[in-house]
């Protein structure tokens, strides 16, 4: 087991943390934050704009990131990395420029298991430019996609598939490969919201023999600063494709009549990026990878199915997870008690859940629910935390005397 509670401020600050919402965002460790103050405190310029020392450093260190999070996906192009805000803005950015050349007619497929941030963009530029909009459906008994649930609605016009590779409340993992495999070979785009799959599983495209068009994840919930987010795009389809905004650093050539746009990366980074979040980026990827993803992954597992068996013990509690269980995630109900009572319970025991419907209202409709009390483990957690998760639901049921 990982113990790595000491790594994170935020524990030694707030005794008794039970801090069970990494899935909303991750904490952060010293590894992260020390780096960060020191650079704002003797490094910190602007980027690509500067001849002096300062602003050469940062843009050093600004580039390296870039380097990094393309080394982590294992892909090989690091001006295909384009640093945003969040996944959300990483999506709308492919929404507005991909979407400009999708005609009437066209079709998109998401699955039900999208968070709106990979559902409401699509659901308006289909509204906006008369495209279809598939859904792809889970078995809403073993909570799994099945590939044959999204292959089945692929015709000659569909022209992109949006793919959550794991659910945020559910924790169920997409069919992502095989979809991008089947994609590639129709000559179909994807898109792979890596949001809830980049902090928690190790993930190599190359080494997964896929390419896909676009990727997108945050930073902030794998320990690095909330701010930056990531687009990976195929060099070729970016390339192509029109700049979301447009203003500083992202342009070649100004006149009066015409702009020039800047090659990749710049021309989709208008404007000066968020720094010192994208170097925190590069810090907590070094952090992750010090640890290993294949033994975070392992950690958060043997966590969950632990929770999941002991508060299942629990009469009245219900759990939605796949049977196989591949990350931290662990979403609940307890009968008579809704899951924003049960949050405000567990949080005067000092432990920290999500509830309701967590960016997921379609799935969550799907499945005839209306919210879900939600548990997120991560590297940091322990058994302890486990035994606090279940001593608080327990309690919760005897406020209501249930
Ligand atoms: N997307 C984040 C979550 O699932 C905020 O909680």
């Amino acid at each position: 087991m990982l113990d790595l509670k000491k790594d994170f401020p935020i524990f030694g600050e707030n005794p008794g943390l039970c801090f069970l919402d990494s899935g909303a965002s991750a904490q952060k460790p010293s590894y992260v934050i020390d780096f960060v103050a020191d650079f704002y405190r003797k490094t910190y310029a602007n980027i690509h704009r500067g001849v002096y020392k300062q602003s050469w450093e940062t843009t050093v260190l600004y580039d390296k990131a870039r380097e990094k999070t393309a080394e982590f996906l294992g892909v090989d192009s690091p001006e295909s990395i384009i640093f945003t805000k969040n996944t959300t803005e990483s999506i709308n950015l492919v929404a507005y420029s991909f979407g400009e050349t999708l005609k009437e007619g066209d079709e998109i497929i998401v699955s039900i298991m999208e968070h709106h941030a990979n559902f409401v963009p699509w659901q308006r530029l289909a509204e906006k430019k008369s495209l279809k909009l598939k859904i792809a459906y889970i078995d809403r008994e073993s909570l799994i996609l099945p590939l044959e649930n999204i292959t089945k609605l692929i015709t000659d016009k569909t022209k992109l598939i949006a793919l959550s590779m794991c659910s945020n409340v559910l924790g169920t993992i997409s069919p992502f490969v095989e979809v991008c495999k089947i994609a590639e070979e129709k000559g179909i785009k994807v898109l792979l919201d890596g949001a809830q799959y980049m902090p928690h599983h190790k993930i190599n495209f190359k080494e997964l023999g896929i390419n896909p068009d676009f990727v997108v994840f945050s930073g902030h919930k794998l320990c690095a600063f909330d701010g930056v987010g990531v687009l990976y795009g195929k060099k070729e389809v970016l390339e192509e494709m029109e700049p979301f905004l447009t203003g500083g650093d992202m342009i070649e050539s100004v006149s009066i009549e015409k702009t020039e746009f800047a090659p990749l990366p710049n021309k989709f980074e208008a404007g000066t990026p968020p720094i010192g979040a994208v170097i925190s980026l590069l810090k907590a990827i070094e952090y992750l990878e010090g640890i290993g993803l294949d033994k975070i992954e392992e950690h958060e597992k043997t966590l969950a199915k632990e929770a999941i068996k002991r508060i299942k013990e629990i009469e009245g509690v219900h759990v939605f997870a796949p049977e196989r269980i591949s990350n931290g995630i662990v979403s609940f109900t307890i009968d008579g008690i809704h899951p924003h009572d049960i949050a405000t319970i567990l949080a005067e025991d000092n432990v920290c859940i999500r509830a309701g419907m967590h960016c997921a209202e379609p799935l969550i409709t799907y499945l005839n629910q209306d919210s879900f009390a939600r548990a997120t483990f991560y590297l940091y957690n322990d058994l302890e935390d486990v035994e606090r998760l279940v001593k608080a639901v327990k309690r919760c049921k005897e406020v209501f005397k249930l």
